[in-house]
């Protein structure tokens, strides 16, 4: 069974930076194909990996909706949608990448939703580990789109109001039945050192500590030059400190 590792947590705290770096460090040691999964609506995972795709299951939904009408005779609409959504896997070298988007439009979207389920779970079977981007509210975990996360990874920034979020984050995993294996606490952008406040706040949070990427001047240059971040070389101190700490998780 794939393994399904997401990454969430509020906007600006380092998400996709983390979902590349692990992804890199899953490539590197030969844990492959990764099926990365894009689900935060801000969508920039394809970017920090350096692939490019065209379209979202959104806008895959959002046509199949529009076009009922015109399924193609003889297909069943669940064999119809399969072969749209596979035309938007965008297979890459040991990766291959979707990205979730928003469906443009009303209309009911409960059905589609099922069969995009469905996609999903025989999908998923071609890999042994699958990286999810999330967005901040967890939206997609809300609708079902996958019920079950093996390695939940929160961020968060170097604040107390910043652990406090990710507590109300997990507490409505909790709410919505996520069926979670285990959770971890990831702090992005912090100075070399932590302080003994927001120590004491990680403890109190209860949610085990993976470690933190302090402040790095690399890692922005890529961010600002446009560079994806499988491209940082190994010496990056980033790329270190995820090597080691995924390393403990998987
Ligand atoms: N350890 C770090 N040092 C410097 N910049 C970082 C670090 N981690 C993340 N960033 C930067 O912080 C910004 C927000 O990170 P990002 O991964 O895009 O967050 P999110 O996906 O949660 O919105 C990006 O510009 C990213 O390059
Ligand atoms: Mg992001």
């Amino acid at each position: 069974m794939s393994r399904i590792i997401a990454v969430a947590g509020k906007g600006g705290t380092g998400k996709t930076t983390a979902a590349a770096l692990i992804i890199r460090t899953l490539l590197r040691r030969g844990k492959t194909p990764v099926l990365a999964v894009d689900a935060d609506p801000n969508a920039n995972l394809a970017d920090s990996l350096g692939i490019q795709v065209q379209d979202s299951i959104g806008s895959v939904l959002s046509d199949f909706l529009r076009n009922r009408a015109s399924l193609p005779p003889g297909m069943t609409k669940q064999a119809f949608l399969e072969l749209k959504l596979h035309q938007i896997l965008k297979e890459e070298k040991d990766i291959d990448m979707m990205v979730m988007g928003v469906p443009e439009g009303p209309g009911c979207y409960c059905a589609a939703n099922a069969m995009l389920r469905d996609y999903f779970d025989d999908l998923s079977k071609n890999y042994p580990y699958i990286v999810v981007d999330n967005e901040a509210g967890m939206e997609h975990f809300s609708r079902k789109t996958a019920a079950r996360i093996d390695t939940l990874i929160f961020c968060s920034n170097y604040s107390l109001k910043g652990l406090k979020t990710v507590k109300a984050l997990s507490a409505m995993v909790d709410e919505l039945k996520i069926a979670v294996g285990s959770r971890h606490l990831l702090v992005n952008r912090t100075p070399e050192t932590l302080g003994q406040e927001f120590l004491d706040g990680i403890r109190e949070s209860g949610i085990p500590f993976l470690g933190y990427t302090p402040m790095d001047s690399e890692i922005e240059e890529s961010e600002i030059k446009g560079v994806p971040l499988l491209r940082l070389p190994e010496s990056s101190k980033t790329i270190q400190r995820f090597e080691e700490m995924i390393g403990k998780v998987l």
